[in-house]
């Protein structure tokens, strides 16, 4: 059976920077920098342009993982695409992206399958740990996995939505998995899933189960009432939640590779909250040269979180070959994820 390691990685976010005082002066929001960044961490985050989507985001990621990598487009096997932001209701923004590489034109062309993974802030974790079993099993050699996000078209940049509104930021992350006969790679996964908690962070938009699914008016133009159409939170369930859950599928993932937190060399975790993974690293007393953060520059881009901290820690030197690192994600749903790697 042979290992599935990440063979290049890639990341891109939008040119446009919003900060925290743009929050206030640009949208009209009543807050302040300092009240974002005390409770979250965050100073700043990108907003794509309209028109553009997750997929054309994460083309631009999977581009820079793929030449990483040192492979063709063509010899990929397979596209998983995690988002809790897709283009459209259907098709997946895994399709829309496989377009835009140019996987479907020319002579060369290959249909290969792409998977779109609804699983929030662990999505990449999800998506993970399915591209390693594709490639382990031997079904695939070379997988792209790729979480992306376009949150500022969906956030209520109003005061009334300023709690989450001042969470989330556009970015997208990539990485290829791919087969290797060497002692490296990812040696474990560990998922969880609790549905109990399934509406404590949602964005509901519709309900299926309603007539027609969207309300609509006389003129039948449909009209989403704003508890529907943007997300609500209960921040505190969450915080609260993302620490016992996190902690515990580390420890989870540590015992299936055979290792301790000690083991670890980098700590690549879910840029939820920065307050979330500094109590973490507080308790397991993890040293502050261990671990890589940037939600101070991007802000929650769930899916991609992990992705871009990974491209960017490898770009700056911070995650060499030879290291072990240990990747947690915890989000809506409530999910929730640990990878550990040799890398
Ligand atoms: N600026 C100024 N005031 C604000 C803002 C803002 N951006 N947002 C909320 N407030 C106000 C509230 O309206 C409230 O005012 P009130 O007391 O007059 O009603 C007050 O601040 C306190 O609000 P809370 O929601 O109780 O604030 P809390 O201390 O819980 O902090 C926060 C909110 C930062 C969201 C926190 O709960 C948190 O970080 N939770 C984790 C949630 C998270 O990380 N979600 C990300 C997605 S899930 C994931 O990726 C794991």
């Amino acid at each position: 059976m042979p290992n599935a390691y990440i063979s290049g990685t890639g990341f891109y976010v939008p040119p446009r920077v919003v900060t925290n005082d743009d929050l206030r002066t640009k949208y009209g929001i009543d807050t302040t920098h300092e009240w974002i960044l005390q409770r979250t961490g965050i100073e700043e985050r990108h907003y794509a342009e309209e028109g553009i989507g997750s997929a054309d985001l994460g083309a631009k990621a999977a581009e820079a993982a793929i030449a990483k990598a040192g492979i063709q487009k063509t010899d990929l096997d397979m596209i998983i695409f995690a988002t809790l932001s897709p283009d459209h209701c259907f098709p997946g923004s895994g399709v829309y992206m496989q377009q835009k590489l140019g996987l479907c034109d020319g002579p060369n062309a290959k249909f290969v399958p792409a998977l779109d993974v609804r699983n929030q802030c662990s999505g990449f974790l999800y998506s993970l740990g399915t591209a390693t079993s594709m490639v382990k099993s031997g079904a695939a050699k070379h997988v792209l996995v790729v979480g992306a996000e376009v949150h500022s078209a969906a956030l209520d940049l109003s005061t009334r939505g300023r709690t989450v509104a001042s969470l989330f930021g556009d970015g997208a992350g990539a990485v290829i998995v791919s087969a290797t006969e060497e002692d490296r790679g990812i040696r474990t996964w560990k998922l969880g899933a609790d549905g109990r908690y399934a509406d404590v962070l949602a964005q509901r938009v519709w309900d299926i189960k309603k007539r027609p699914f969207i309300p609509v008016n006389a003129e039948g133009v449909g009209q989403v009432a704003p508890e529907m159409l943007w997300a609500q939170m209960d921040g505190k369930t969450v915080f609260k939640h993302a620490i016992e859950r996190m902690m515990t599928v580390l420890m989870e993932a540590c015992i299936g590779a055979g290792c301790t937190g000690q083991d670890i060399d980098l700590f690549v975790f879910h840029q939820a909250n920065m307050r979330i993974n500094q109590f973490i690293q507080n308790q397991l007393g993890i040293p502050d040269e261990k671990i890589v953060h940037n939600i101070q520059r991007y802000g929650n881009t769930t899916a991609a979180t992990i992705p871009i901290l990974l491209a960017e820690a490898e770009a700056s030197g911070k995650l060499k070959r030879g290291m072990k690192v240990a990747m947690i994600a915890f989000g809506s749903g409530f999910t929730w994820g640990a990878a550990i790697a040799d890398w």
